[in-house]
């Protein structure tokens, strides 16, 4: 993506062919600064401390963690601590498993000192993978947002939550990636952004990712969206995820599902971009089976942002004795999802639908 002129991406091999750069997602909206990962652990702080989220690149990171953490010494014990080390990180998003079984698996099988080389390569075309796969996303989710635009010819008004976009990914995002795509395509289009709390992925990401692209938005207080939707105001609702199960239950970042409930009373359209790597094929039942990360108090407790005078605060918000639950993600069954936009076309939210899309990993 271009911010003010400059092309980025989340994650890139570092020069010294021996590290790894991310931006810090934590600093931003109010600094644009890079990070270097030289070790597993820098790259385990990354995704446990948040400084890369977003399932995908969540998992781009672990790719690359895994190549830090066998750089030097590759034999299977270190295989395995460097595999269970990244997958204790964040429990929720199953991008970050699918990415480090699929370094085991390519570099079981290469003698020891393969392995280094072959990880690096691998942690490549997984990055350079999910570029593509947004990609892909964005032109299947255009032909939607095209549907409308051709219907009503006038602004399409789309809501999203948490952040989806490129800083959630390599490059492009999932739930922006049509939005990115509609924008190029000359589709005029505004998007309400829920700021959402506590961490407003919304206010301090998607913001300024769409501000960056020159997108027309709003921010909107999360509890804003059923008002619109209730008043004729928003045309598609399109939200990542974190899991889907094989039938379709989508989990994203909290308050997904009430939006989804909003959506279903107002007949707005609510789909859900996501690449295959965040189907979980071994789940049926999300709302059951997704682990959902409780998250710390004090993100409920306390705000940051910026005072007049440019220091970054964090304010408490409530009674220092008041106790607090943050749980991050929620579950959207799949009869509130009008359909799932992945790299492979638009497919209902179901078994059969999913399976259509990704027959090789589909289980009976
Ligand atoms: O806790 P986060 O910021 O890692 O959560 C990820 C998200 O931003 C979302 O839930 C997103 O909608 C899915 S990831 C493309």
């Amino acid at each position: 993506m271009l911010v003010d002129g400059k092309s980025w991406r989340t994650i890139w091999p570092g020069e010294d062919g021996k590290s790894v750069e991310i931006i810090d997602q934590t600093r931003l909206p109010f600094e644009l600064v890079t990070v270097r990962l030289e070790q597993l652990e820098d790259a385990a702080r990354a995704i446990t401390e948040m400084l890369v989220r977003g399932a995908p690149l969540i998992g781009a990171t672990a790719a690359y963690g895994f190549w830090l953490g066998i750089r030097d010494c590759a034999d299977d014990v270190r295989m395995q601590a460097a595999a269970k080390q990244l997958i204790a990180c964040r429990p929720t998003a199953v991008n970050l498993r699918w990415a480090v079984d699929r370094m085991q698996a390519v570099l079981a099988p290469l003698a020891p000192e393969q392995r280094a080389q072959a990880a690096r390569a691998e942690a490549d075309r997984i990055a350079e993978e999910d570029v593509a796969t947004n990609a892909a996303i964005g032109r299947h989710g255009l032909a939607l947002i095209r549907a409308v635009w051709e219907r009503k010819r006038e602004t399409v008004q789309i809501l999203t939550h948490c952040n989806a976009g490129w800083l959630a990914t390599v490059d492009w995002g999932t739930a922006l990636a049509p939005v990115y795509a509609a924008q190029e395509a000359g589709i005029p289009l505004h998007v309400f952004v829920d700021e959402t709390r506590p961490r407003n992925q919304g206010a301090s990401l998607t913001a300024w990712e769409l501000g960056k692209a020159g997108i027309p938005h709003h921010l909107l207080a999360d509890n804003a969206g059923g008002h619109l939707m209730q008043h004729g105001k928003i045309d598609l609702c399109i939200v990542g995820s974190d899991r889907t199960t094989a039938s379709g239950d989508v989990c994203n970042k909290i308050g997904t599902y009430l939006k989804a409930l909003a959506a279903k009373a107002n007949g707005v359209p609510f789909y859900v971009a996501l690449p295959g790597s965040t189907v979980d094929w071994t789940l049926s039942d999300g709302v059951a089976q997704i682990p959902i990360e409780e998250r710390s108090a004090d993100e409920v407790l306390t705000i940051q942002g910026q005072a007049e005078d440019g220091r970054v605060l964090r304010l408490r918000l409530a009674p220092e004795t008041t106790p607090a639950c943050n749980p991050a993600f929620d579950v959207t069954p799949a009869d509130l999802v009008t359909g799932i936009i992945t790299e492979r076309g638009v497919c209902p939210a179901s078994r059969a639908g999913l399976a259509a899309r990704f027959p090789e990993q589909a289980r009976p």
